[in-house]
């Protein structure tokens, strides 16, 4: 199942152009997102509008339009997919992958994106087998090109043998397959906490603050589009579900606390959310009277647990990554840096919330990143791009991580 995933399908111009509508259906009823770019040569086997109608989405062709260049550029095109998928892959733009022409928009994209490509080649038998053809193979091959293909068969022109493309099923489920076991987070179990908590004062008040928990959201979503198993352990949010996500929804701190604690084991643990300080000592199971002034006055507010600290510092479950966020107001990169320190979090992401930055509730927030060595300031960016970056350096680390352990 691809709930959510983001597949860039590049459709180049062969017969079996035609396969690639039924390739479409198949994303979205396995619940992708599917965005395409055709050659030119592809509209003469397919109309951009089916392939358009089919997708539920624009289709792009032309590396030099300026309205989708204006709303799409190319290079944004090949980084908000999560997969490049080229199908069917003819002999001529498995060349120019090889030798690193860019000369439209399929090439360009090709060229300029930093994601995992997976082709399925079509062709005539003697295109396949033509050295050039293999050596152009064996070079993509050695820069980890994935390919799906091709079958042996009856072709279009006739002739029988090896060149025609894979069934649509057969490239969906190599799709299903590459974000199980190829994308980079792949195996990895991710635990993101999200929005506030709500500590009960009695059935109708209780103590919260502002999150929203977009940001929270948009890193969970993230982590699942890169393959990680992601449980989003949240509290009362208005946010939409991110798809491909297990959602554990909880109240309080102390819920909090044992949903994460249940959710162990895990590799990474992120916590993002903004978890009460305090709660009070004793829920009053009736509404408690505005005018009894003895009730108010003796609301005994104690210390929530510390599920970041409890987290760092759980020595034989301890995931291996462990990140926190910083809501400062004052002496940002400072306070974070202690908060790092107090918290024994691996990362730490600093954010101001002081009145008039409305890093609370908005679609925006600017971060700083900081480890034990770094302090990095990342610009303005959409809660979803903070999410991006940060999940590209948690794949970094993994991949580091993995490294060393061969
Ligand atoms: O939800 P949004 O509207 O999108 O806003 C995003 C955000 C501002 C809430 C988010 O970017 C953020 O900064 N989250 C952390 C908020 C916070 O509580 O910061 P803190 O400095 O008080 O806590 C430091 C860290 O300890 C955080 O990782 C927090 O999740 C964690 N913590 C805090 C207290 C507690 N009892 N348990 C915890 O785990």
């Amino acid at each position: 199942m691809l709930p959510g995933k983001r597949i860039l399908l590049i459709i180049s111009g062969g017969i079996a152009a035609y396969k690639s509508l039924d390739l479409i259906r198949h994303l979205r009823e396995h619940g992708a997102f599917v965005r395409c770019i055709v050659t030119e040569s592809a509209t003469q086997f397919v109309t951009p509008l089916s392939v358009s109608a089919l997708s539920g989405d624009k289709v792009y062709r032309d590396l030099f339009s300026l309205t989708d260049e204006a709303e799409m550029g190319h290079i944004q095109l090949s980084r908000d997919a999560d997969l490049v998928v080229v199908a069917p892959a003819t002999a001529n733009i498995l060349a120019k992958m090889a030798q690193g022409v860019g000369d439209d928009l399929a090439t360009t994209t090709l060229l300029a994106t930093d994601k995992d490509i997976m082709v399925a080649p079509a062709m005539n038998v003697r295109m396949w087998e033509h050295p050039a053809t293999q050596n152009n193979i064996s070079i993509l091959k050695s820069r980890e090109v994935i390919f799906i293909g091709p079958t042996e068969g009856k072709m279009a022109c006739g002739e029988f043998g090896e060149g025609r493309m894979a069934e649509p099923a057969g490239i969906s489920d190599a799709i299903d397959d590459y974000f199980h076991a190829y994308a980079p987070l792949a195996g990895r179990h991710a635990i993101v906490t999200s929005g506030p908590t709500h500590e009960a004062i009695d059935p109708v008040r209780y103590i919260a603050n502002r999150s929203s928990g977009k940001q929270g959201h948009a890193i969970a979503s993230a982590l699942a589009a890169r393959g990680a198993r992601t449980t989003l352990v949240t509290g009362p949010t208005h946010e939409p579900n991110p798809a491909g996500v297990k959602i554990v929804r909880i109240e309080s701190a102390q819920d909090m606390l044992n949903a994460v604690l249940a959710s162990l084991p895990a590799d990474m643990a992120i916590c993002a959310a903004a978890v009460a300080d305090w709660r009070p000592e004793k829920i009053d199971d009736r509404k408690m009277k505005k005018r009894d002034h003895t009730t108010a006055a003796s609301l005994n507010i104690l210390e929530n647990p510390d599920i970041l600290r409890t987290l760092a510092d759980s020595a034989d479950r301890r995931p291996h990554l462990v990140v926190g966020f910083a809501a400062e107001t004052n002496d940002i990169i400072e306070n974070a840096v202690t908060k790092r320190d107090y918290k024994g979090c691996d990362w730490i992401i600093a954010n101001d919330v002081s009145s008039g930055t409305n890093t609370f509730g908005s679609d925006e927030n600017k971060v700083h990143f900081i480890t034990e060595n770094v302090i990095e300031d990342w610009p303005l960016l959409a809660k979803t791009g903070v999410a991006d970056r940060l999940v590209d350096r948690i794949t970094e680390h993994f991949k580091t991580f993995a490294r060393a352990a061969e």
